[in-house]
């Protein structure tokens, strides 16, 4: 496995693969990325991975300075997951004085995660355009656990004819029903305890939706009221949405995305769940 840190060396180790996979990362792995780099893997037959905590998807207040760091460990698990390249650069690789161009996705990225965090998808949207065009991937890899995310890097792909596929992965979860994530370690014993209640709550509209319910508000208000038990949470937003544009929807006819923010403290948990039509 071959680790490097600057984009001249990282063309050159990928000029002599074929088929390639990326799965982008901010590092500090769990088992949602490492199913991610490991499909990669078999699908593509190399996978390269992208460690790099994005300054410019975090707000000034957010947590991009007490973001977990793990490199020696994360390297170990890409290695034992497959990985054949690893690409670590530094801000200033990605950020270079003078760097002044932004690519921003249109309303998809304005709602849900994107009306409580402003600048973070246009980060996310730049960092990951910069990430195809260094390393060229066949196929890139991104977690169901971030359907905004998934929608947005979509709707980058298909809108600036970018040439490659993306390919969404299916939620890891904790034994428990909690989704992965490394912003788990921020919880407190207390919260941690908590946490499975919001897949918990999913399932419930889940099931209210197998049961022949499709008035949206009311599947809304379902999980809104599963919620509310949480102690010491706020609800950010509960949404039952088009799978493709995140538009609300009145009525699940053709499936729904219905996600949710909750925070823990200061800390906010992201989940959802995908309702066939
Ligand atoms: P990060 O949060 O490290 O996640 C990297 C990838 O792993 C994303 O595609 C995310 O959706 C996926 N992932 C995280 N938890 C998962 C889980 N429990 N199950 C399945 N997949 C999971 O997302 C980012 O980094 C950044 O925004 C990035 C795309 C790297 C741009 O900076």
């Amino acid at each position: 496995m071959k680790v490097v840190g600057n984009i001249a060396e990282v063309r050159d180790a990928r000029a002599a693969f074929g088929d390639l996979g990326l799965v982008a990362t901010m590092g500090f792995l769990h088992e949602g990325h490492l199913s991610l780099i490991r499909r990669a893997k078999a699908e593509c037959g190399q996978v390269a991975v992208s460690l790099f905590v994005n300054p410019t998807q975090f707000a000034p207040h957010e947590d991009f300075a007490r973001y977990p760091r793990a490199m020696d460990r994360d390297l170990a698990l890409i290695e034992q997951a497959g990985g054949d390249l690893v690409f670590n650069p530094s801000v200033a690789e990605i950020y270079p004085a003078g760097f002044d161009t932004r690519v921003e996705v249109g309303a998809a990225a304005r709602r849900l995660e994107g009306a409580v965090r402003p600048v973070h998808f246009a980060g996310v949207a730049t960092v990951v355009t910069k990430l195809f065009n260094i390393i060229q991937p066949t196929r890139a890899y991104f977690g169901q656990k971030d359907a905004q995310q998934c929608v947005v890097i979509k709707t980058l792909v298909r809108d600036l004819n970018l040439p490659l596929e993306v390919v969404i992965g299916a939620t890891v979860r904790e034994a428990d029903g909690l989704a992965m994530s490394s912003r788990n370690s921020y919880l407190t014993r207390e919260q941690r305890a908590n946490a499975p209640a919001l897949y918990v709550a999913l399932q419930s509209v889940e099931a209210l939706h197998a049961a022949g319910e499709r008035d949206a508000e009311t599947l809304r208000k379902a999980l809104r009221e599963r919620l509310a038990h949480i102690p010491n949470t706020r609800i950010d937003y509960v949404s039952v949405a088009d799978p493709d544009t995140l538009e609300e929807l009145d009525q699940v006819t053709r499936g729904a995305l219905v996600s949710l923010a909750v925070r823990f403290g200061a800390t906010r948990l992201l989940d959802n769940v995908v309702l066939g039509a």
